[in-house]
């Protein structure tokens, strides 16, 4: 009858992300890019996603455009802020590891007890830190956004590696020099680095 129709209920066995990793046939994982404004976080995250997808591995990216722009529109560069962007982020990813994705994250990141924190939110094996590093010399001087010129002039505060601090990673991962790696050869890195893994 329709009574009975009414009373159908679902078994209440929620899909689960090991099950959601078989169907993608490869494990999910966050990998967090974190260095100084300019060291190459976005192009390296940004191509290394493209191979991932090219791959045809599930894979996404979240950035400072689609961030900062949308969920953590409001947020500005005071350590509290920074903190609470990050903390975000995290939450995020995390729901990307249990939607057995791989997401690649590309966020200055400067505290060390943040990016821990995120870690903390995953499996041990499902973090994995990335530290693209450039000296503060070689960042200033691509200077893309002509941001460290203000930064010096006083126009702009609060400027990561001038007047507020970046806490390099103790134990990353991985370490891309970006000063002397190109962007294939730091792709190929880790993409190497992931399949010894066994993440893809
Ligand atoms: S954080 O510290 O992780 O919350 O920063 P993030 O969300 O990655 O944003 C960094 C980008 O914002 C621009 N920007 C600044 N960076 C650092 N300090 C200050 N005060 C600042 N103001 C604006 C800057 O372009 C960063 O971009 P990237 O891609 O890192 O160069």
């Amino acid at each position: 009858t329709n009574q009975e129709a009414n009373n159908i209920v679902w078994h209440e066995a929620a899909i689960t992300k090991k099950e959601r990793q078989k169907k993608n046939e490869h494990r999910s994982a966050i990998l967090w890019f974190t260095g100084l404004s300019g060291a190459g976080k976005s192009t390296l995250a940004n191509a290394l996603e493209q191979e991932l997808f090219k791959r045809g591995l599930s894979s996404y990216i979240l950035d400072g455009d689609n961030v900062r722009h949308g969920l953590n529109k409001g947020l500005g560069f005071s350590d509290d802020d920074r903190k609470e962007n990050i903390r975000r982020i995290g939450e995020v990813a995390k729901l990307f590891v249990d939607a057995g994705s791989i997401v690649c994250t590309a966020f200055i990141s400067p505290f060390k007890e943040d990016r821990n924190n995120v870690r903390a939110l995953v499996e041990e094996d499902e973090f994995i830190e990335i530290y693209v590093k450039a000296s503060l010399e070689t960042c200033e001087s691509r200077d893309p956004k002509g941001l460290y010129k203000k930064a010096r002039s006083g126009e702009i505060s609060e400027f990561t590696g001038i007047s507020s601090p970046y806490e390099e990673p103790d134990h990353p991962e991985l370490t891309i020099d970006s000063d002397s790696l190109s962007v294939e050869q730091s792709v190929e890195k880790i993409t190497l680095y992931l399949a010894d893994r066994g993440i893809i």
